[in-house]
């Protein structure tokens, strides 16, 4: 842990308890590994000066109000890993009328996305600092979601991996819970054979249609992301999946 992250970690407590073990030392799967990078002076600064105004806390025993999070009823669109936060932040700005919530587990990108978010002053995202699983089960209520965007989750492209990779049945039924009445789940990724394990888990959750019957075409106000740009350099292919919650 360096220096700075000892600092913040002292300032804001919830910020360190991605990092620990089950109390009963299970390890359980997770589809991260934490990454450490070292802060930069303006993220140290905006953490110390815009975290209440920016972070959610992580707790097993709160259920997020979105209308009094964000102060207003508006559609709450979950952004689940942003990485560095650059698309939630480009699309958040061009849509004021929806709030984001982004959750990331990333503290350089956490601290990152805060820091911009701050610097535009964005009235309508918020960010948090932990196991999107773990917040879904415990903090959000079902029916209470409008959209969900997962780009470029982590492939593990190893076949022993294939059992961390985010989009798989429980999760995807644990995203459908959390939605409402024609919400919708929009996934983008890079890896061919995640795209179509994307594709067919999606499509066999009851109650989730898929419009398009295959992958989706690419949606226009979707920005390139950093892990797209390297995707594109090897020659990968960009598939899209969108599904929506229909009765
Ligand atoms: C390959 S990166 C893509 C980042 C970004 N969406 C982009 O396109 O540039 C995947 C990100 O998901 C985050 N992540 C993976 N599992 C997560 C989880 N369960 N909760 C929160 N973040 C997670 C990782 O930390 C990582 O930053």
């Amino acid at each position: 842990m360096t220096e700075e992250e000892k600092r913040i970690f002292e300032l804001h407590p919830s910020l360190a308890r991605v990092e620990r073990r089950q109390d009963d030392g299970r390890r359980e799967i997770k589809s991260f590994v934490l990454r450490g990078q070292k802060l930069k002076d303006y993220q140290i600064s905006a953490l110390e000066n815009h975290f209440d105004e920016y972070a959610v806390v992580y707790d097993e025993n709160v259920k997020l109000d979105f209308a009094s999070l964000f102060g207003n009823g508006n559609p709450v669109v979950i952004e689940i890993g942003f990485g560095m936060g650059e698309s939630t932040l480009r699309i958040a700005r061009e849509h004021p009328e929806v709030n984001y919530l982004g959750i990331e587990v990333f503290l350089f990108g956490f601290s990152k996305l805060l820091a911009n978010a701050a610097k535009e002053d964005l009235k309508n995202i918020k960010v948090m600092r932990f196991d999107a699983v773990q917040v879904l089960q415990d903090m959000v209520l079902d029916g209470s979601v409008d959209g969900f965007h997962v780009f470029f989750p982590d492939p593990w492209p190893k076949k022993r991996h294939h059992k961390k990779r985010l989009i798989q049945k429980p999760f995807a039924e644990l995203l459908a819970s959390k939605l409402k009445e024609g919400g919708y789940i929009y996934c983008v990724t890079d890896w061919e054979e995640y795209a179509d394990q994307m594709l067919s888990v999606l499509g066999s959750v009851d109650g989730l249609v898929n419009p398009y019957g295959g992958f989706a075409p690419p949606v226009p106000w979707r920005p390139e992301t950093g892990f797209e740009r390297k995707g594109l350099e090897q020659d990968f292919t960009i598939n899209e999946v969108w599904v929506e919650k229909r009765g």
